[in-house]
């Protein structure tokens, strides 16, 4: 068997954390092959929780799980792993300004941006979930410079990406597995862009369709799941009163499973990954995109212009005067008219 894998989650006492490390643990997230060692960290108040993680652990008795580091010592929860996922932070409370919630982030952020750099593995995977999420990997990338290499660090943007592809499988009555290459384009927020237009579904006659083809209806695609997508963390919210968990830590395992074992031959999937200035995104910024995989490495797949778009939004494809502006997305008020993510 291969050398165990040191596996981190921050928050690790948190509901993605409860849904997400017995995931890691079954081999859902380096395959079944991969033994892991599991690193958890979270704060003081949440330590007796973790305990209480770590000791369901052990009973489960997972074959693949080697060790389990279970902490609130930043330097000790960081030490050689080799995949780091983030998912620990300051959510946003009731009555709080977006600015507050932004700067408690901030703070955390570039505290585990140095101990990243200073402790785990030189070749360390980072994937951000807590939000906002891409602002979050922005400000751990600018807190490693030169210790992490930039390409190492992404944020989570299959969970909209997935959403996108269950929808349209709903619609047309066939399973996930059968609709590829949607994109998510942008923020994990409610600016995000969820694109079908050079996704394809495979149907009951056994071949490939054009999404557009196979829904057929344009007003539906073009409209309603559009802001299903985009809303879609508010809606859950507001049934289960509590933010995607299980959907958000099964998402985790299918982006980092897919960065290091690659996607499929003609392929892509989403990720929030620090843009190159493709697709008129500025360069630095950390940004979803269509990418491909290989061995641990993720481009950008190019030419994707939207050809269903008008004229005059092809020469700003994605629209990136009204991004930017709402760079600092994050935990939106549930039910605040724009609906918003976890
Ligand atoms: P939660 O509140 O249940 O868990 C968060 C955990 O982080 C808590 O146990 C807390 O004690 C811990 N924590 C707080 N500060 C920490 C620090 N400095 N170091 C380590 N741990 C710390 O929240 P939940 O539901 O698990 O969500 C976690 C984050 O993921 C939230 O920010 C949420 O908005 C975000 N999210 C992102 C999604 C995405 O697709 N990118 C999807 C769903 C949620």
């Amino acid at each position: 068997a291969p050398a165990p894998k040191r596996v981190l989650v921050t928050g690790a006492a948190g509901q993605i954390g409860y849904a997400l490390v017995p995931m890691i643990a079954r081999g859902h997230l380096l395959g079944p092959d991969q033994p892991i060692i599991l690193h958890m960290l979270d704060i003081p108040p949440a330590a007796e929780s973790l305990e209480g993680v770590k000791m369901e652990l052990l009973d489960a008795a997972y074959p693949l799980l080697h060790g389990i580091v279970a902490t609130t010592d930043v330097t000790e929860a960081f030490t050689g792993v080799d995949i780091a996922i983030m998912v620990g932070g300051f959510p946003r409370k009731q009555g709080m300004e977006r600015k507050e919630v932004m700067g408690k982030n901030v703070s955390i952020y570039k505290a585990q941006a140095s101990a990243l750099a200073k402790f785990a593995s030189k070749d360390v995977k980072v994937v951000v979930v807590a939000n906002p999420a891409n602002t979050n990997a922005l400000v751990l990338k600018a807190s490693t410079e030169g210790n992490i290499c930039p390409k190492n660090i992404t944020c989570l943007t299959r969970l909209d990406h997935n959403r996108a592809l269950a929808q349209i499988a709903e619609r047309l009555g066939v399973t996930s597995k059968d609709v590829k290459n949607v994109i998510i384009w942008g923020n994990h927020s409610s600016t995000q862009y969820p694109d079908v237009n050079h996704g394809t579904v495979t149907l009951a006659d056994g071949k490939e369709h054009n999404i557009r083809d196979a829904v057929s209806d344009d007003a539906w695609l073009n409209d309603e799941f559009i802001k299903i997508v985009q809303q879609r963390g508010a809606a859950i919210i507001n049934k289960r009163k509590l933010s995607s968990a299980l959907s958000a830590a099964s998402s985790v395992c299918d982006h980092v499973r897919d960065w290091m074992l690659g996607t499929a031959e003609g392929t892509w999937t989403s990720m929030g990954v620090v843009s190159d200035g493709s697709y008129g995104a500025p360069a630095g910024v950390v940004y979803s995109f269509p990418v491909t995989t290989k061995d641990g490495e993720w481009t950008i797949q190019s030419g994707m212009l939207c050809h269903y778009q008008s004229s005059s939004d092809v020469s700003n494809p994605l629209g990136w005067t009204a991004v930017r502006q709402d760079q600092d997305e994050g935990d939106e008020d549930e039910g605040d008219g724009d609906g918003g993510d976890e």
